[in-house]
C-alpha cells in the first residue's frame, strides 16, 4: 500500500487544510492545469479552503465526475446547481465540464464527455466515497474498465443522497458519471472520506484487497493517491 499516502486529520477543517495544500502547490509548480472535481457534503469544507483564499485557477479546466439524469442545472439538486453556489460562482475557471444529465442521447453524451477527458487528460482528480464504498457513481460491481456511462445508483445511494434533495423532488435512480478507468487515468487522486459512515469504505481502502464489490479498493491499483480522512483506520 507504498502508493498510497494515508493522512489523518482530527475535522473536516483540517482535511480540508491538508487538500488545500496540494492544490495550492501543484499549482504554484505549474503541474494543474486539468483538475477532476467532485460534490457531496464533504467537499463543502475544501471548497471553502479554496475560495477563501487567492488561488488562482484562472487557467486551470475543471470536469466534474457525475451528474443526475433529468434535473437541469438551474435546479438545487443538480451537481451543476452544486457547483456554482460552492466554487464555480466564488471562483474563475479556464473552463468547466459537467455532464448533461438533460441530454437527449445519453450514450452519446457520455461518449462525448470521455472524449473531452482524453483530449484534456485530469492532472489530479478529487474523490470523496459512497458509503457503499461507491466512487463518482461506480456502484458496486461496477467494472473496472468502465468509461463514462449512465449508471443505475443502488438503493443504499438512493437512500443516503435522497436526504440532500429539496422541493420534493424525487431523486432520479440513473445518473451520468466518469467510469472507474476514466477516474484512474489522472495523475494524482485525492480521496477525502470524514465522518463514521465512511468507516467501512476506509476499512476495505485499508485491507488492500482489490475487489469490484468495493469500487474504492481499485484506487490500491493506482501509483499516486493521498488519502485525506479524520476516521483512525487499522
Ligand atoms: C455522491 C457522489 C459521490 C460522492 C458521494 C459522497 O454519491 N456521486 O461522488 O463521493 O455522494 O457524498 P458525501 O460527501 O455527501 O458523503
Amino acid at each position: 500500500m507504498e502508493n498510497l499516502q494515508w493522512i489523518t486529520v482530527s475535522s473536516p477543517e483540517e482535511g480540508a487544510k491538508e487538500v488545500y495544500s496540494i492544490i495550492e502547490e501543484e499549482l504554484r509548480n505549474n503541474r494543474l492545469q486539468v483538475l477532476g472535481l467532485a460534490t457531496g457534503s464533504t467537499m463543502i469544507p475544501v471548497y471553502e479552503e479554496w475560495t477563501d483564499s487567492n488561488l488562482d485557477f484562472s487557467q486551470v479546466t475543471a470536469f466534474n465526475l457525475d451528474e443526475y439524469v433529468g434535473i437541469d442545472a438551474d435546479n438545487p439538486n443538480s451537481y451543476a446547481y452544486f457547483m456554482k453556489e460552492h466554487l464555480f460562482n466564488k471562483k474563475q475557471f479556464k473552463e468547466t465540464h459537467i455532464p448533461n444529465g438533460m441530454a437527449d442521447d445519453l450514450d452519446k453524451e457520455c461518449q462525448r464527455y470521455e472524449e473531452e477527458l482524453n483530449a484534456h487528460p485530469l492532472d489530479i482528480q478529487l474523490l470523496g466515497v459512497g458509503e457503499n464504498g461507491h466512487i463518482a457513481f461506480n456502484e458496486p460491481g461496477t467494472s473496472p474498465e468502465s468509461v463514462t456511462h449512465v449508471a443505475t445508483l443502488t438503493d443504499s445511494t438512493l437512500g443516503v443522497n435522497s436526504q440532500y434533495f429539496e422541493n420534493d423532488d424525487k431523486i432520479p435512480n440513473i445518473a451520468l458519471t466518469m467510469g472507474i478507468s476514466s477516474i484512474m487515468k489522472s495523475k494524482k487522486l485525492i480521496m477525502v472520506a470524514f465522518g463514521e459512515k465512511k468507516r467501512a469504505a476506509m476499512e476495505k481502502l485499508k485491507s488492500g484487497e482489490v475487489t469490484t464489490d468495493w469500487p474504492i479498493t481499485k484506487l490500491l491499483r493506482h501509483n499516486d493517491v493521498v488519502v485525506i480522512t479524520d476516521l483512525k483506520v487499522d
